[in-house]
């Protein structure tokens, strides 16, 4: 081929290319062997987006180690996210690699079937634990990650149960508390990181087909549909957005 058809050939294929093409966004998923967090990183793989995918327990996330066999672009590292030493390791392994969209979604419920005068506080440090102080602390060191990235987004999964001023009737001691703590947390450090350009964001997914809602009497979406919405809140925010708490639904929930 001639050097001018070889250029012309080369601007075209650059032309019809989307502008990430080369260098694909990164997103970071915590939980991502199944329930939303699986779907999650499912969506953005089949996006062309670049998939670090965390999870706990790697050598048994089967389904997520078929989803990275299909994409060269996921990548599964293990993060137990109560575990402080592990953040840090996986801080010092990504060093100066941007991360566009950080995304707190690894959860617990908590112990079911509490109820006033049997609430169990052992179950309740590890609720708060993993749904409100993991969040905040993995946000904290991957910071560096995302102020260095192009899209600067801190994602993290809450859920209605966390609105204060929705609750007219009691359930759910350690799980409410927790979200509602981390929605404060959020919205706390969505004025702290908003001069270096980032986006802070809660995200209530709905009611989701997961492990974590077996047993409940309420419709729910499959994980596809839910995190099809999710993304869809994910790709709107914008830094004049930040710090606010965005449902499944359209718009915003109280808090
Ligand atoms: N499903 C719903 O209807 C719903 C509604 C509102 C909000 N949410 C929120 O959505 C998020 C995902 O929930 P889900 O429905 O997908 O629940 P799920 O199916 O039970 O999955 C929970 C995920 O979190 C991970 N996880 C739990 N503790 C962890 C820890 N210490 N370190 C790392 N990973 C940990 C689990 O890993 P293992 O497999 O190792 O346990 C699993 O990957 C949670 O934050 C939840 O509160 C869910």
């Amino acid at each position: 081929m001639s050097l001018i058809k070889t250029l012309f050939a080369t601007a075209l294929v650059a032309s019809m290319t989307p502008a990430y093409a080369e260098t694909p966004p990164t997103v970071l998923i915590t939980g991502a062997n199944r329930g939303i967090g699986l779907e999650l990183a499912r969506q953005y793989a089949a996006r062309g987006w670049r998939v670090i995918a965390t999870a706990r327990k790697p050598a048994e996330a089967a389904a997520l180690a078929e989803l990275a066999a299909a994409h060269p672009s996921v990548v599964i590292e293990a993060l137990d996210v109560t575990d402080g030493a592990a953040i840090a390791a996986i801080a010092a392994k990504y060093k100066d690699r941007p991360i566009d969209v950080l995304i707190n979604n690894a959860g617990i419920s908590g112990r079911r079937g509490q109820a006033l005068g049997s609430l169990d506080y052992d179950d309740y440090r590890v609720v708060l634990e993993t749904n409100t102080i993991a969040p905040m602390r993995v946000t904290e060191a991957l910071l560096p990650n995302v102020v260095a990235s192009t899209q600067k987004k801190i994602v993290t999964i809450s859920s209605s149960e966390g609105s204060i001023s929705r609750v007219d009737s009691p359930r759910g001691y350690a799980y409410r508390s927790s979200k509602a703590a981390v929605n404060m947390l959020m919205r706390n450090l969505a004025f702290d990181v908003q001069a270096r350009g980032v986006t802070v964001a809660l995200v209530n997914p709905g009611p989701v087909d997961t492990d974590m809602m077996k047993g409940a009497r309420i419709a729910l979406q499959p994980p596809a549909d839910a995190v099809e919405k999710v993304i869809g809140i994910i790709d709107r925010v914008t830094p004049e957005h930040t710090g606010r708490f965005w449902d499944y639904q359209g718009g915003e929930l109280p808090w």
